[in-house]
């Protein structure tokens, strides 16, 4: 079954082809370079950049899967959250190829891509992962920190979310602060490289709270404090240090709580998503915790797909498909929602 599936809802334009579990084309338009300059995503210039490109993007996945519109056995689309004009894009696009191809249009949940990226293969089926349920998945990126329990296709329970903030976010708001362009993620990650992790006394947060939630905002505010004791040179010659302790104090709290819900489920298998688990020292102490505690560890097979994808999307309706979910004739049923909570669209 060929799926051509389209996400917009936030810098990025992508469309992919998937067959089942098999990514076969996954065209990503980054928009990074036209944000910049604002230290963050501009929903306007987003929106457009989003209509200048879906259809090249289109065209090019198409055309790398080496399949034209004829095909196509299903259209799916990410409903939501994102930036609600940019979400409109890719809805209303998908929404025409559905209707003139008159396939299933699969609405998908963009916190359910990044839940069922682990289970992506390659062109050649690889890698062979059994989908066990129930399991835990934590989707951290620049929306979302959430713990979600997985019951099965369309059963999910978060048992634990931000308050406030999300890492992502609280990552780019300090690289904003240090003076750092956006995304500033990917930034720290590198500085943090060659820093030492306790330069700064940071808290972390919520760690004496026995819930699975989080918060970012008051990290954010004491390393907006600890700043403000420093003059610029101590700051700049201690960027790799300020960077380092900031990336542990995020980290340090997923970990804390993802101890907790692993502790507290007694799930034994975890699956992670989203554009903060592309960071790698992130993901080795999440291993490390799993093999301390004897948890299967499942991380998507390549780099592209822990940001914002297409093909993501693509596995997650496939699964849709299959349990009936999907919308045939009455397509105006299906419309954006800024912030879902994995329960719309689940059967
Ligand atoms: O999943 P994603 O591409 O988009 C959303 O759905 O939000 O995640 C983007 C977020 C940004 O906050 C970015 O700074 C962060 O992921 N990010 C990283 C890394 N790469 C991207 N954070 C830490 N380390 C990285 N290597």
């Amino acid at each position: 079954m060929n799926i051509l599936s389209i996400e917009t809802s936030c810098d990025e334009t992508s469309a992919a082809i998937t067959k089942e579990r098999r990514i076969i084309s996954n065209v990503v338009y980054s928009q990074i370079d036209i944000h910049k300059e604002y230290g963050g995503i501009y929903p306007i210039l987003a929106k457009r950049e989003h209509q200048r490109k879906i259809g090249t993007v289109l065209n090019k996945a198409l055309a790398y899967a080496h399949v034209t519109l004829d095909d196509i056995d299903a259209v799916a689309v990410t409903f939501g959250p994102g930036l609600v004009i940019a979400l409109e894009v890719g809805l209303r696009n998908a929404k025409e190829l559905a209707a003139n191809l008159n396939k299933p249009l699969i609405p998908v949940d963009h916190s359910e891509g990044h839940i069922f990226s682990a289970f992506a293969q390659n062109r050649k089926g690889n890698p062979k992962r059994e989908i066990n349920f129930p399991f835990l998945a934590l989707v951290v990126s620049g929306g979302q920190t959430n713990l979600v329990l997985v019951h099965d296709y369309a059963g999910y329970e978060i048992i634990g979310r931000t308050l406030d903030d999300a890492a992502g976010e609280a990552l780019d708001k300090a690289a904003k602060m240090l003076g750092m362009s956006y995304p500033g993620g990917p930034i720290i990650e590198t500085l943090a490289k060659t820093g030492n992790p306790k330069y700064l006394d940071l808290p972390i947060p919520l760690q004496n709270r026995n819930d699975l939630d989080f918060s970012y905002s008051g990290l954010k505010t004491a390393l907006k404090y600890k700043l403000q004791e420093m003059n610029q040179h101590e700051i700049v010659s201690n960027l790799p240090h300020i960077c380092a302790s900031f990336q542990n104090a995020v980290f340090t709290s997923i970990i804390l709580k993802l101890k907790k819900a692993l502790q507290q489920t007694g799930i034994k298998t975890l699956v992670v998503g989203g554009g903060v688990l592309a960071n790698k020292t992130l993901r080795s102490r999440i291993r490390r915790l799993c093999r301390k505690n004897g948890v299967t560890y499942y991380q998507p097979y390549a780099q592209k797909l822990y940001g914002d994808n297409a093909g993501m999307i693509g596995i997650a309706a496939y699964f849709k498909y299959k349990n009936g979910i999907y919308l045939q004739n009455d397509l105006s049923s299906l419309d954006r929602v800024a912030r879902p909570d994995l329960t719309m669209w689940v059967g």
